[in-house]
């Protein structure tokens, strides 16, 4: 039995075991083993599973979390959009395929996202909440109170780090953190919090460093430019390369939704089957990125990556591919007319913080 079925058969019986924890749905899919934060599997939720294209399911939120969500998505990727300050956001968001339901409980629904981590061999990834509120203008006094109470620095810092894992040279291994390390973090030690993110015990990564502030002033450029959109509670989900070894060849790589993607890749590295999987369960919306489609009426499209060199190991191959940052969880995502302050202020101090970082 392979490492996957033992996986699946050990999450049903825990599953049978405690009666009320969710069942994760089978067509293929798995827990996701690069989730460093939010709603993990438990009790109603499945928490972010990987599909066997490669893709990630995000499990929709109850209302009005979940549809505002996926209208955030929907509204971002419209075939039709015209707004030229949506489309420029996209680029700062993982792809969005539609939703997804399995065979088995088709009104369950999920988000499927591209996976952000998916390119990386030895994938460093923190999420950051980002703004000086958690709650949005809706919240009841009684959620006010509650976010306010698990982290009352965000009005003064402006972000929060709600987990990450490092990998560490030495030992072949992650270090993780979880959200309550970035709960104890205050202004004197926020920096070395973040610190601690480029750290693969031996050097401190500065290429990541720097070009992930670059990726950060992007954003930050973007929100500069849009007063139409408001964002609470919203992450950034940062990526780098943790491997020493570089990686050649993966120039122009095509790849198929539905087929394993990743060449050279480590077994150990993450929980995708090798071998391609039929796609199952159904796509209830049409892919928005879809310009071809394959016998099976799946979306076929190529990989917008396009690898010089991956990794940290000769820091003068080191590229932009090399890191990502990318913006996600949009359950609190409000129109506006006016510049988002709150969240500007999060990635300016962001952005000070990893500055300092880089002169230390
Ligand atoms: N597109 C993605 N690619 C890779 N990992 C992701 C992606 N979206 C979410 N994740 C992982 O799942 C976690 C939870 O996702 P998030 O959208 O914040 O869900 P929640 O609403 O439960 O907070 C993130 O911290 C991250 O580790
Ligand atoms: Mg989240």
């Amino acid at each position: 039995m392979d490492s996957l079925s033992r996986t699946l058969e050990k999450l049903e019986k825990d599953n049978k075991k405690k009666g009320s924890v969710k069942q994760v749905p089978l067509d293929g899919c798995v827990p996701f083993s690069h989730q460093v934060a939010g709603h993990k599997c438990g009790i109603n939720n499945t928490g972010v599973l990987q599909h066997p294209d490669g893709t990630i399911l995000k499990q929709l939120q109850p209302p009005p979390r979940g549809p505002r969500e996926m209208h955030f998505y929907t509204q971002v990727y419209a075939k039709d959009c015209t707004d030229t300050r949506l489309m420029d956001l996209q680029q700062h968001l993982p792809k969005f395929y539609g939703t997804w339901a399995p065979r088995e409980t088709p009104n369950e629904l999920y988000l499927k996202l591209e996976d952000v981590t998916k390119r990386f061999l030895r994938p460093c990834i923190m999420d950051v909440k980002i703004g000086k509120r958690s709650y949005d203008p809706f919240a009841s006094q009684e959620k006010r109170k509650e976010q306010i109470s698990k982290y009352p620095l965000m009005e003064e810092i402006g972000f929060l780090l709600l987990g990450m894992r490092v990998y560490q040279i030495d030992s072949d291994s992650y270090i993780t953190h979880d959200q309550f390390y970035g709960r104890s973090l205050g202004k004197d030690t926020i920096k070395n919090g973040l610190t601690r993110f480029f750290h693969n015990g031996q050097d401190l990564q500065r290429h990541a460093v720097s070009l992930i502030i670059s990726k950060i002033r992007s954003i930050l450029r973007w929100f500069e430019s849009q007063t139409q959109l408001h964002f609470y509670a919203s992450s950034l989900l940062l990526v780098y390369e943790g491997s020493p070894r570089t990686v050649n060849g993966w120039k122009h790589k095509r790849a198929e939704i539905g087929r394993e993607h990743q060449q050279g890749e480590p077994q150990s590295n993450c929980n995708k089957p090798r071998e391609a999987l039929s796609v199952q369960g159904s796509l209830t919306h049409s892919h928005p990125y879809c310009h071809e489609r394959n016998a099976n009426g799946m979306c076929v499209g190529s990989v917008e990556v396009e690898h010089e060199e991956i990794g940290m190991g000769d820091k003068k191959q080191f590229g932009q591919e090399a890191v990502e940052v990318k913006m996600i969880d949009f359950a609190h995502v409000f129109p506006s007319n006016s510049p988002d302050e709150g969240y500007m202020f999060g990635l300016r101090n962001l952005l000070s913080t990893l500055e300092q970082i880089l002169k230390d």
